[in-house]
C-alpha cells in the first residue's frame, strides 16, 4: 500500500492488491465531500428532518476519511450520528498515522477521534464524541446481513466494479435496499450503467448527479 497525494493536496492510498486508489486522484477530500457529504449526508439531513439521529452505513472504511468528514459535518449541523462501517482489509495504523487528513482538517480537533476510530475494538459501538457513535465491522460485505432496515444513508464506497465486480451485483444491492429505511438513500461515486441496472433491479429509484472534479456523474439511489 502506497500513499499518494491527490490534486487537492489530500492524501490517498494505492492498493497493489486491487490495483486501485482509495479515492479519486483529482482530490480525495473533494471527492468525499462532494459524493458522500454533500449529496448523501447533507441531502438526507435536509430531507429527513426532524429525526433524533441520522444513521449511516458505509461500505469500505478504508482510511476513515468519510467517517471523519461525517463526524465534522454532524458537529457543524448539530446532528447526532450513528455511523456503521464494514471493512474486510483494515489499513495498518502506521499507514493511517502517515496520512495528512488531520493536518488538513484541524489537528487538535481531529487527531483524537480519527485515531480512536481506527484503534477501537471491532464489532462494538463506541461513542467517539457525544454526538458521534461509531461501529466498525470486520467482515466481507458479501456476508453482511442487516439486522434491520434502519439506515438513512448508505455510502457505497467499494473499489470500482472492474476490480471487485462481486460487490456491485443486484444481489448485493438488494441487501443495501433492505438495510435502508423507506426514503433512505445510497450514494456512490460510480455511475456505471451495469451498477445503475443492479440498483433498479433491487427496487431503487436511480438519480444521476454531477460528479466530483473531473467526473461527469455520480449516483444517488432512493428506496421507494
Ligand atoms: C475505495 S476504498 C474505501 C475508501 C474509504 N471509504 C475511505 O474513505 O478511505 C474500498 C474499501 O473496501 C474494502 N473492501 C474490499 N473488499 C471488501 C469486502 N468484500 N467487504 C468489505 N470491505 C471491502 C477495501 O479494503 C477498501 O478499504
Amino acid at each position: 500500500m502506497k500513499i499518494i497525494t491527490t490534486e487537492d493536496g489530500s492524501d490517498t492510498l494505492f492498493s497493489d492488491e486491487f490495483n486501485e486508489t482509495y479515492h479519486s486522484g483529482y482530490g480525495a477530500l473533494a471527492e468525499s465531500r462532494h459524493v458522500f457529504i454533500k449529496n448523501g449526508l447533507d441531502y438526507a439531513l435536509d430531507n429527513h428532518k426532524p429525526v433524533e439521529e441520522i444513521r449511516i452505513f458505509e461500505v469500505g472504511f478504508g482510511t476513515g476519511l468519510n467517517a471523519l468528514l461525517t463526524m465534522l459535518e454532524g458537529e457543524k449541523r448539530n446532528f447526532k450520528i450513528y455511523y456503521e462501517t464494514i471493512e474486510l482489509f483494515p489499513v495498518p495504523i502506521e499507514t493511517i498515522k502517515a496520512l495528512n487528513y488531520t493536518n488538513l482538517l484541524g489537528y487538535e480537533h481531529c487527531y483524537g477521534p480519527y485515531h480512536t476510530m481506527h484503534l477501537c475494538t471491532w464489532n462494538i459501538a463506541h461513542p467517539i464524541t457525544k454526538d458521534f457513535t461509531f461501529k466498525k465491522v470486520n467482515a466481507s460485505l458479501l456476508d453482511y446481513a442487516s439486522t434491520a432496515g434502519n439506515f438513512h444513508v448508505i455510502y457505497f464506497d467499494a473499489f470500482a466494479p472492474d476490480a471487485q465486480p462481486e460487490l456491485w451485483t443486484t444481489e448485493v444491492m438488494r441487501k443495501m435496499y433492505d438495510a435502508l429505511l423507506p426514503g433512505g438513500m445510497l450514494v456512490s461515486y460510480c455511475s456505471k450503467v451495469s451498477f445503475q441496472k443492479a440498483l433498479k433491479e433491487a427496487g431503487f429509484l436511480v438519480e444521476k448527479l454531477p460528479g466530483p472534479p473531473h467526473k461527469r456523474e455520480m449516483v444517488r439511489a432512493v428506496k421507494k
